[in-house]
Parts: C-alpha cells; sequence; structure tokens
C-alpha cells in the first residue's frame, strides 16, 4: 500500500510546478450537509461556498449518476477474480466537486486512520477510480475481504492496470491505494505538510532533509507526523518512533525491516529493501525532531482541531473493543500465570510490576504504548511514574477487585510492549 502513497509523493517535490488545475465548481451535485446513507462519501476541506469546517456528504446511487462512470472487467488485485467493476473516475467526480481555489491534491482518509494523499498531478496522469459496485453488487450485498482486517467497503479507491500505459513498473500492479475510504477532503499541498517544515522543524540536517521524505513516502499513511499530519493506522504516537530511533536503534532497524517477526499479524508492511543511507537518513530525522533535542514538543494536530471546531476527542483514535468477559482466576491459575509473566507477582488482588527505564522521555513513551491495547480491553491498568520509573497495577473490578482473566492477558501484552519499546528492561 505505502507503495503507491511512495509514488503519489514522488510529487511532492515539485510543489512549485504544480499545475493550478481549478475543476469547474459549476456542477450541480445533490450534495447533502448531513449523511443519509451509512455509506455515504464524505467531502471535506474547506469547499467552495461551504462554512468551514462543515462537510458534504453524497449517497452510493448519486455518485454512479456523475458522468464518466465505467464498467472495467478485472481483478481488482492479481489474485482475485476478473469481475465487473463499475468505477467512477476521480478525475470526472473531482471535476464536480465545488474545490476551493488552490487546491492541489486530495486526501483519503480510510475507516482505518489511513491517509493518502494524491496530488491533482497524478489523478490526471494515472486516473485513478473509485470502486461503486463489485460485480454489480454494493458493499453491503457483499465485497470480498482481501485480508482478515481489511474490506474493500465502504469505498475503495485503486489504478487500474489497463488505465494508463506508463502504470507497470510505475506502481506495482494491482496495488491498493486505499481500502477503507470514508472521506475525500480537498487539500493544498504546502498548507497540508506545513508543520513538517515550520519553526524548528524546518531547520534540520540535510541528512534528515532525507529521512523526512522517507518519512513522508512511507510512513505517514499510518505513523501521524508533527500536528496531526498524516493517517494513524499504526496507533503509535510519533514521540515513541523518536524514541526508538534515538535510543533503541537496533530494534527501530529489526521492527521497520520486518515487523512480522515483533508483531505477527501486523498491518505495518516489511521494508527489506531500505538500504543503510535509507535508515541512516530515516534514524537522523527521528532523532533530531526528538522533542528532547528541538527543545520545543512536537507541535499538537492544531489543523485539524481547529476544523474540528476545538474538540480533539473526535480526533483521537477509535479502538475497538475486544468483547471478552473478565474471570476470576483462582490462587493456581494466578500462579501458573505467573510463570509467564517474569519480574510480576500478585499482592492484595492486584498483579503488579515496576519497569525502569532510561530516562523520563521513555518512561512516558513506554505508556503511551500501552493506550491502544488497553482502550480495546477496555481494562486500565494503575500507573505510577517518578522520572524513570513506572509501576503498572492489574485489578479486575468486575470480580471485585481480584486478578482476573484480563488482567493476565493485558500483563501479557504489556511484557511484549516493554520487551519491544525497551528490551534490556529490568525488573525491581
Ligand atoms: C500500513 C501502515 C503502516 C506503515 C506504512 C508503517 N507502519 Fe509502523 N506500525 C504500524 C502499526 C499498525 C504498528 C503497531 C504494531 C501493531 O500493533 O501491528 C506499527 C509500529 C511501528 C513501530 C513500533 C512501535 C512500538 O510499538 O514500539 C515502529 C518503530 C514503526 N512502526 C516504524 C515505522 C516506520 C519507520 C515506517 C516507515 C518506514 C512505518 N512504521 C510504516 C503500521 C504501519
Amino acid at each position: 500500500m505505502s507503495a503507491l502513497t511512495s509514488t503519489c509523493r514522488q510529487f511532492l517535490g515539485a510543489w512549485g510546478l504544480l499545475l493550478g488545475i481549478h475543476f469547474n465548481a459549476h456542477a450541480q451535485l445533490p450534495l447533502t450537509a448531513t449523511p443519509t446513507q451509512a455509506d455515504d462519501l464524505a467531502f471535506a476541506g474547506s469547499l467552495a461556498g461551504v462554512a468551514k469546517g462543515e462537510k458534504r456528504f453524497l449517497t452510493r446511487q448519486a455518485l454512479s449518476e456523475i458522468p464518466g462512470k465505467k464498467v472495467i472487467n478485472e481483478g481488482i488485485l492479481p489474485s482475485f477474480p476478473k469481475v465487473d467493476l463499475t468505477v467512477l473516475p476521480l478525475a470526472a467526480l473531482l471535476e464536480k466537486m465545488p474545490l476551493p481555489p488552490g487546491t492541489d491534491a486530495i486526501m483519503l482518509t480510510c475507516s482505518d486512520r489511513w491517509e493518502s494523499v494524491l496530488p491533482i498531478d497524478f489523478i490526471k496522469q494515472y486516473d485513478p477510480y473509485l470502486l461503486l459496485y463489485y460485480d454489480g453488487r454494493t458493499p453491503e450485498q457483499g465485497w470480498p475481504r482481501f485480508s482478515r482486517v481489511e474490506a474493500f467497503a465502504p469505498y475503495f479507491v485503486n489504478v487500474s492496470s489497463k488505465a494508463h500505459p506508463d502504470f507497470k513498473g510505475v506502481i506495482p500492479e494491482g496495488m491498493i491505494s486505499a481500502t477503507q475510504v470514508i472521506e475525500i477532503s480537498a487539500i493544498n499541498l504546502k498548507k497540508h505538510y506545513a508543520p513538517f517544515y515550520e519553526g524548528a522543524w524546518g531547520n534540520l540536517s540535510p541528512t534528515a532533509n532525507e529521512g523526512r521524505k522517507i518519512f513522508l513516502r512511507n510512513c505517514n499513511n499510518c505513523h501521524e507526523g508533527p500536528g496531526g499530519v498524516g493517517g494513524n493506522t499504526s496507533q503509535r504516537p510519533l514521540l515513541l518512533l523518536q524514541t526508538h530511533a534515538t535510543h533503541n536503534e537496533d530494534f527501530f532497524r529489526k521492527m521497520v525491516r520486518r515487523p512480522n517477526d515483533f508483531f505477527p499479524d501486523t498491518l505495518m508492511p516489511p521494508h527489506e529493501h531500505f538500504t543503510e543511507e535509507t535508515f541512516g537518513a530515516l534514524i537522523t530525522f527521528l532523532r533530531e525532531t526528538h522533542p528532547s533535542v528541538l527543545g520545543t514538543p512536537t507541535p499538537a494536530p492544531s489543523a485539524k482541531a481547529a476544523e474540528a471546531g476545538g474538540d480533539l476527542s473526535s480526533l483521537r483514535p477509535k479502538y475497538e473493543k475486544i468483547n471478552m468477559k473478565r474471570v476470576l482466576l483462582t490462587p493456581e491459575q494466578i500462579q501458573e500465570a505467573l510463570t509467564k509473566l517474569p519480574g510480576w507477582k500478585a499482592e492484595n488482588g492486584i498483579l503488579k510490576k515496576l519497569y525502569v527505564r532510561k530516562n523520563f522521555v521513555e518512561a512516558i513513551a513506554f505508556i503511551s504504548a500501552l493506550v491502544p491495547d488497553c482502550e480495546r480491553m477496555d481494562h486500565h491498568p494503575e500507573i505510577v511514574t517518578v522520572y524513570n520509573k513506572v509501576s503498572i497495577g492489574l485489578t479486575s473490578y468486575d470480580v471485585k477487585n481480584q486478578i482476573s482473566t484480563f488482567d493476565v492477558a493485558l500483563a501479557e501484552r504489556i511484557e511484549a510492549l516493554a520487551q519491544l519499546t525497551h528490551p534490556a528492561t529490568s525488573a525491581k
């Protein structure tokens, strides 16, 4: 997935050259101010004639009535059967959209918080499409899933292997740009990426400069940058990556090369093709932008917050809750569990461990890394930090403040994350 975006990002360097293409805003699309169907496609990004921060919506039916729709017969991925795909070229859609002046790219936002930026140039050249009907069916009537976790719904943006003679070789065939698109926003690249280049971020060394490009091309869809720019499928704060790159380079390299070694079913793609030079630049970039080096905190997601009317809660990742019952454990079961949890002990109905990190920043990075698992399990440890020490206590309210299956399951996750964020951790 990142490869398509990589290709898109290659156009970033040419900001100044991007043509000020102005699509006609005369269109009379049946845009609505609130969604009318569950799978409406949302439009955002200061649309012309629409109050700032407001969105507009189109139904699948309305999208399929836009001129330019066509039926192609091909497998959306090499491994998929060739079926009739009813697609709307993005260019045809944008022509009808009230894009504000200065728009030189669009951003696709997906329900898994993946973000893809497609410059208008790229759209003109490679003709990516929005999939409306798969074999005549809506997602509700059954669209395929191409992996365990991802579906194509509600909207899917891809580039046809037949759309452009130059396509082959530019983007690996069948490469998917965005699988679960829910929103399209009009953006201006320079404005959009400003937090990456403003203030202290504007004075990086030439090597870090290279690293920034690599980060933008390969990581930013899933790892948010400063100011909340980019996707956040990873649900890992930038500070965690900066901290790994600074204090834990060996793990950083291994994780980036082969993430599956650490998270067997991770969405993060392997980067085994990265050279020494690539790693050097990427690591320099993350080190130089570490708040402890810049002396300023990473800017808050201000632009997005402003768009969301100052309400940050809608920008936070939404974690899917795991539905599991908390079951009280017997003392024997607790003893058994402790044999697999080095450094953990059970005292007065609390499962606990004290972790010692290198310094305060690493202690906080470690705590941040726990958030997704705690939220998914809806289980929240008692955490006490004193400088570089993090003491964690787990107990289950549901079983009268005793130790349950949930405490053990979360302890196992915390232990795994502790190894990842700082393999040398010693228990006290
Ligand atoms: C397709 C999305 C995606 C892309 C692209 C991606 N990552 Fe990740 N990354 C993830 C996810 C998801 C995780 C969390 C592991 C998990 O739970 O699967 C992660 C975790 C990490 C971690 C470990 C953080 C921790 O938990 O301690 C590092 C380091 C990292 N990514 C670096 C990178 C770098 C550098 C790039 C670009 C070269 C990159 N990632 C590209 C999705 C992605």
